[in-house]
């Protein structure tokens, strides 16, 4: 799965699931833009990256501003030239409260919806135009197995990863013609800081026993499916989601 050459923007690339995805690409050759509202965390990852030998990119983002979007695709090319993969890995998920869906806070509500849903459209829209030119683009979201598990708890969030992968089937039919592939990665309950903020860490060994593979999922287990679907391997692969949760939702 090699990325040599290649430019790959991760958004929520400062921890979790997303810095793993930023180091992973580096790995297979990728030069890497962690884009984050959280810059500090980016830095520190783009520091990781620069020791795998790649050249990273650190950059302050909120994917719900469109200007923001925006300066982080020019800030891309200005660096490296070109944008080959958009991972649009951010998500509002860090501390939200399991609660019944009558209790959620209707301004949540919409935080949710415009980090996960509308940044994912936004940061889209902001690199199209450079993998329009170039004639040739990968863009993965990351939705998640709460789909389809319909997990109780965080409506919003669970309704806002649906919608992402409505978002890339219909993204993925009107860029074809354009070869920019769209598709999308859902991982499974994954130990990382932000889950932590829901469960005990002890919880994800109770969910590891409702696994084919009867153990717990790590960020780097999400890693080989993104970087498949950023390479050239992927080229006639698009509108798919590739369920990446050990078999946990195979009830
Ligand atoms: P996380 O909360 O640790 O990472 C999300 C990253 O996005 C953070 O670095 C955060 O600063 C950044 N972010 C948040 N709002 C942002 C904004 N408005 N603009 C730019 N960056 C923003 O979460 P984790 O666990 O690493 O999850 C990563 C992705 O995987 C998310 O899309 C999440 O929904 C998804 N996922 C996670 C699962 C898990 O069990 N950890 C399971 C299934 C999906």
């Amino acid at each position: 799965m090699d990325l040599k050459g290649k430019v790959v923007v991760v958004t929520g690339g400062a921890r979790g699931i997303g810095r793993e995805i930023c180091l992973g690409a580096a790995a297979e050759g990728a030069r890497v833009v962690a884009a984050d509202i959280n810059l500090a965390g980016a830095e520190a990852t783009c520091r990781q990256v620069q020791k795998t030998g790649q050249q990273g990119l650190a950059l302050q983002v909120d994917v719900s501003s469109e200007r923001d979007a925006k300066a982080m695709a020019d800030a891309a090319i200005q660096k490296f030239g070109r944008i080959d993969a958009l991972v649009n890995n951010a998500a509002y998920f860090y501390g939200l409260k399991m609660q019944p869906f009558s209790d959620v806070d209707p301004d949540e509500w919409d935080r949710v919806m415009a980090v996960n849903v509308k940044g994912t459209w936004q940061c889209t829209k902001a690199v199209f135009p450079y993998m329009k030119k170039e004639g040739k683009g990968k863009v993965v979201n990351i939705s998640s197995s709460t789909f389809f598990d319909g997990i109780v708890g965080f409506p919003h969030y669970v309704a806002s990863k649906g919608a992402i992968i409505a978002l890339t089937r219909a993204l993925a039919k009107e860029l074809g013609e354009f070869h920019v592939n769209v598709n999308s990665v859902a991982p499974g309950y994954t130990d990382t800081e932000a889950q932590f903020t829901m469960h005990a860490p002890e919880f994800s060994n109770v969910i590891a026993k409702d696994r084919a593979i009867k153990r717990p999922e790590v960020p780097q287990d999400v890693v080989g499916a993104v970087v498949f679907l950023c390479s050239d391997q992927s080229d006639f692969i698009t509108g798919q989601t590739v369920l990446v949760d050990g078999g946990l939702s195979l009830h």
